[in-house]
């Protein structure tokens, strides 16, 4: 049996490796507002692309650093680095052996505040904190029932359960509800006993969609059958909410009414890592049995200074008012790019406040185009294509930065009103005006808006 199939090998070879170049491309500085990103030598086939020595800095709407802590911190950057002087890299030890320093228990205590949760336990990667704790909380005998679009990490910790496993349509209620009532009912496969536990896994935030889960209504569906709920924060802990408190606080719910709270920290704390926050009882038991606990090293020190800090930042504990004001500017930002690439005509998927855009593209040959025209304007983006995506929905994502100005994000909408045009991406209307500056681009027509002065600029 050939070990790649049929379709994936055709696609790799006639599809992937004409447009390599779009993906994988390597980054020579911290990824703040702007980026150096490593220019390679041009797609050529299957032979591997080589660094050609120059740097291209471009306004970065590709990273996760939605809330700018992932370059230097006035707070948090000294503090890392006397840690990293005092503790060194990696404690060379899982926290159940001799990797457990004050730091991870100050972080965890005051990460466990901040949810409003009695108990947390932190990791050293996010990606392990799903695959390793949902194999903890769930076995043979249980039920998950996971969103179609959960992210990569919690299949694999749903895989690796031993579970059995229902998926329910995305962010859709009434298909959630409608597996959890017809799984419970049937029981067990064979012997129709009941389900030892049901567990409904669902995220704040989907980063492919850049939709938020409808939380409330999902909170009923499980009070009412009485199953546990796992909300993944990956992208929502930090980004969303008055305080940064999360899809619970952005949507109303009360944080006790989600069971297992899970998040990373790769995203809105600049660091690494992820947690697990919920009860006493249960982070207890996952002390005594998650694998991921017990037999990964713990977070590298001046990572956990750098997540303890930067939460810091944000709750106001450093003493200063730049967590709101760090909270209040990606709100900010996050609306009015939304807002500005919906005037262009082009398909936006996602909701309000979020700082994950997706721009679609659905056409695979669109993904190299709008990649290579959008890095030769100076921005830099990321996207995705199949197997991340079905072929036919392919997508350009935007993420948003509190480090963003409002002149970096006119300066994108620019860049991407001519390149959108170019690459036939408006699919809906532009509105008049749609650019910044208007400097040539009043144009109502769906395609080739003149290019802005600020596009220009960098063509040249
Ligand atoms: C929803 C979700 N969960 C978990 C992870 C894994 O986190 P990390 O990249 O911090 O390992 C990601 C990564 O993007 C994610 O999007």
């Amino acid at each position: 049996m050939p070990v790649r199939q049929d379709y994936e090998d055709f696609y790799t070879r006639r599809m992937f490796y004409r447009i390599h170049d779009c993906w994988n491309r390597p980054i020579g500085s911290a990824p703040d507002a702007y980026v150096d990103v490593l220019e390679r030598t041009p797609v050529c086939g299957q032979k591997p692309l080589e660094l050609t020595g120059n740097k291209i800095r471009a306004l970065n709407l590709g990273s996760y650093n939605y809330l700018g802590f992932a370059a230097h911190d006035p707070y948090c950057t000294p503090r890392a680095i006397e840690t990293l002087r005092r503790d060194g890299w990696s404690s060379c030890s899982p926290r159940a052996e001799a990797g457990t320093t004050p730091l991870n228990l100050e972080l965890e205590e005051e990460l466990a505040a901040f949810l409003g949760k009695p108990a947390a336990l932190c990791f050293g990667m996010g990606f392990a904190t799903n695959s390793a704790v949902l194999p903890a909380l769930a076995g043979p005998g249980c039920l998950i029932v996971s969103d179609a679009l959960n992210h990569a990490s919690i299949v694999s910790g749903v895989r690796g359960s031993g579970a059995k496993v229902a998926v329910f349509a995305h962010n859709d209620v009434d298909s959630l509800e409608s597996v959890v009532r017809s799984s419970i009912a049937r029981g067990q496969p064979r012997t129709r006993r009941p389900w030892k536990k049901v567990l409904v896994v669902v995220e704040g935030i989907y980063s492919m969609e850049g939709e938020l889960a409808p939380l409330p209504e999902i909170v009923d569906v499980c009070k009412r059958y009485k199953a546990y709920l796992y909300l993944d924060e990956a992208h929502s802990i930090g980004a969303l909410g008055k305080t940064g408190r999360g899809v619970c606080e952005a949507l109303g719910v009360d944080p006790a009414d989600v069971d297992v709270m899970m998040g990373t920290f790769t995203k809105s704390f600049g660091g690494a890592g992820g947690y697990i926050a919920g009860s006493k009882e249960l982070i207890d038991a996952l002390k005594r049995t998650a694998p991921g606990h017990l037999a990964a090293t713990s977070m590298s020190p001046p990572v956990a200074q750098q997540v303890l800090s930067s939460l810091r930042v944000l709750t106001g504990a450093d003493g200063s008012n730049r967590g709101a004001e760090k909270l209040r500017r990606l709100r900010e930002n996050a609306n009015y790019l939304r807002k500005r690439l919906l005037d262009l005509g082009v398909n936006v998927l996602g909701d309000w406040d979020s700082p994950v855009m997706p721009i679609m593209l659905f056409q695979p040959g669109k993904i190299a185009a709008l990649s290579r025209e959008c890095l030769k304007r100076g921005l830099a983006m990321v996207v995705v294509g199949f197997p991340a995506t079905p072929l036919l929905t392919a997508r350009a994502r935007v993420c948003v930065s509190a480090a963003h100005s409002k002149e970096d994000l006119d300066y994108a909408i620019d860049v991407l009103d001519e390149v959108s045009g170019l690459c036939l991406l408006r699919y809906g209307e532009r509105k008049k005006g749609a650019a910044s500056g208007g400097v040539g681009s009043s144009s109502s027509s769906d395609e080739g808006a003149a290019p802005s002065s600020a596009a220009a600029g960098l063509v040249g």
